[in-house]
């Protein structure tokens, strides 16, 4: 796979290539995305082969301009026009009633489409070169971490896709917010960097955000997600809590598995973990954000026996990233490693 710098030739380059019906990755202000041309459904299905991604499971569409809004959705509401006028380009995605020229791919069949205008300027340029909307989803294969740089990007999907335009480490760093409308009621679909609050201040209407059962409202909202290959675990409200649950279970059970922290603020003990490191010792919801999932990769590199997660204070991007924690955590019992 060719890590490109983001030069005027190298966009151009993967503009081409998007039109050619290849697929390239790129960096957005949230997490690089696997693009591919959103009208040409082999693309689309490649996108799917790629990621190993199940195609109930349905995709983003990426644009670059009014125009080609206009081209993916014709008839916005003016309630979410006004949401897209004040956070675009940015980390919000709308769910709309879909053109009839979107592959029914691309929405896993539903009548509506995901839309999103990327607040990087690799991604738009190479938007506006390809000069058609782009399908991408997290550049991850299914179900595991969503990729912050190119390097990981390169890590997971070295081989399946040709090139990986470079744009440095993601600046927000969670996947984007998805809001859907229907009258005059607003359902935040997953959190993001967009929050509730600052949606609250836009909407005319009412904001709700929707955590269960995400399954039945979001189609991709599996309640696994964004895992680690090794074991995820959260931690109780007081990390103290699970420190001594530990160390009485060592004791018991004779077993010392290797595990790892993931704080946040400064990592005050370090008798039960293997390695520990906080995603931001300032106790910065943005820095955590923006550290989550390079620390998840850098945990997993270290073939430890299971990842403990704190629990970090649910304001802001702060429920965003929570809600990734979860997920990763999601079935998993800190017991099983007794056993
Ligand atoms: O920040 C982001 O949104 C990143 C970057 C690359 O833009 N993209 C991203 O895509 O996170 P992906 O495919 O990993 O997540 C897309 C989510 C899926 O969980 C899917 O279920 C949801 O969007 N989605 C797509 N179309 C939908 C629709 N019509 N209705 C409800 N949810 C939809
Ligand atoms: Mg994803």
């Amino acid at each position: 796979m060719e890590i490109l710098k983001p030069t005027p030739q190298n966009v151009s380059k993967c503009a081409e290539m998007l039109r050619n019906g290849e697929l390239v990755a790129f960096p957005t202000e949230t997490v690089y995305g696997l693009g591919g041309n959103a009208l040409n459904l082999k693309a689309v299905a490649k996108i799917f082969e790629v990621k190993k991604r199940p195609v109930f499971d349905p995709l983003i569409v990426h644009i670059s301009d009014r125009k080609m809004l206009q081209q993916v959705v014709p008839g916005l509401s003016s309630a979410v026009r006004k949401l897209t006028e004040k956070f675009w380009p940015g980390p919000l995605t709308i769910v709309a009633e879909k053109a009839e020229l979107i592959p029914d791919l691309v929405t896993a069949g539903m009548p509506t489409v995901a839309v999103r205008m990327p607040n990087h300027p690799v991604a738009l340029s190479l938007i506006k070169r390809a000069k058609m909307p782009i399908a991408a989803p997290s550049a991850n294969l299914f179900n595991r971490t969503s990729p912050t740089e190119a390097s990981a990007v390169r890590q997971q999907l070295q081989g399946r896709v040709s090139a990986v335009l470079d744009g440095g480490k993601c600046r927000v760093g969670v996947e984007s917010t998805i809001v859907k409308a229907q009258g005059k009621i607003l359902s935040v679909l997953r959190p993001g960097a967009v929050t509730v609050e600052m949606l609250r201040e836009v909407f005319d209407g009412k904001v709700i955000s929707v955590r269960k059962p995400l399954k039945e409202i979001q189609p991709g909202g599996i309640e696994k997600h964004y895992a680690p290959e090794t074991a995820a675990f959260l931690a109780d409200k007081k990390l103290s809590d699970t420190e001594s649950y530990i160390l009485r279970k060592m004791k018991s059970s004779g077993k010392k598995p290797k595990l790892g922290l993931v704080g946040f603020g400064k990592i005050r003990s370090l008798t039960v973990w293997d390695r520990a490191v906080s995603l931001s010792e300032v106790k910065n919801l943005n820095e955590a954000a923006e550290n989550l999932f390079s620390t998840m990769r850098w945990m997993d590199g270290l073939k430890l026996d299971g990842i403990v997660f704190k629990r970090i204070p649910e304001k802001s991007v702060g429920v965003a990233v929570m809600d990734r924690i979860r997920k990763a955590c999601h079935g998993n019992n800190i017991e099983d490693l007794f056993k």
